[in-house]
């Protein structure tokens, strides 16, 4: 299994696997600038050949609350048969270097039921930042959403680099 940051081909099978996961549809539309977009990265992982995994972060160039502007990471998603096997790790791991390369803060939301989501960021030192109905355009499910902040060590930039 392998990270690379995201080409227009990957779209497809993106989409493919959202479906799969959750039945949620993703925006092709939206998806293809984020590609391609230096503020930005978006990363798969690849087992085979396939798609069986991607993630993406997000740049917020205005504050929202104690949200303030700076890098997010910006959703994860892992082909539901392949989970517990580190791929999750490894495509945050991925987000996480490109992040630490351009700010000492990184930053995500999460709904507060997602324990999934904050067992897997918590070895980032990902720590609750403030609580609110919504952050930027983010809006959660029981109406209640978590900021959450990790900062920059000067461990962290190791191994191989994914520069967009
Ligand atoms: C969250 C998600 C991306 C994790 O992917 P994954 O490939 O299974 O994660 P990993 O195998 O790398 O797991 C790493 C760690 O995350 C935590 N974790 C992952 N799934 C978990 C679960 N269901 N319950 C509790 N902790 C979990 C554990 O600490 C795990 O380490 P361990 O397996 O040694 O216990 C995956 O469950 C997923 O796609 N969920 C749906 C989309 C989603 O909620 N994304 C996050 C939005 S913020």
């Amino acid at each position: 299994m392998g990270v690379r940051p995201a080409v227009k081909n990957d779209i497809l099978p993106i989409l493919k696997l959202q479906v799969e996961a959750d039945g949620s549809s993703i925006d092709a539309e939206a998806l293809a600038p984020a590609i391609d977009d230096v503020t930005r990265l978006v990363v798969v992982a690849v087992l085979d050949g396939s798609v069986v995994g991607w993630g993406k972060t997000h740049f917020w160039h205005y504050a929202d609350g104690p949200a303030p502007a700076g890098h997010y990471l910006g959703g994860v998603t892992v082909t539901p048969n392949l989970r517990r096997r580190g791929i999750g790790i490894a495509l945050t791991q991925a987000r996480l270097e490109w992040i630490w390369h351009r700010s000492m803060d990184a930053w995500y939301v999460v709904n507060p039921s997602n324990s999934a989501s904050i067992e897997l960021h918590r070895r980032w030192g990902f720590i609750e930042a403030a609580r609110a109905p919504k952050f930027h355009t983010t809006e959660f499910t029981g109406g209640v959403g978590v900021l959450m902040r990790a900062k920059r060590h000067g461990s962290t930039l190791t191994g191989a680099q994914i520069i967009h």
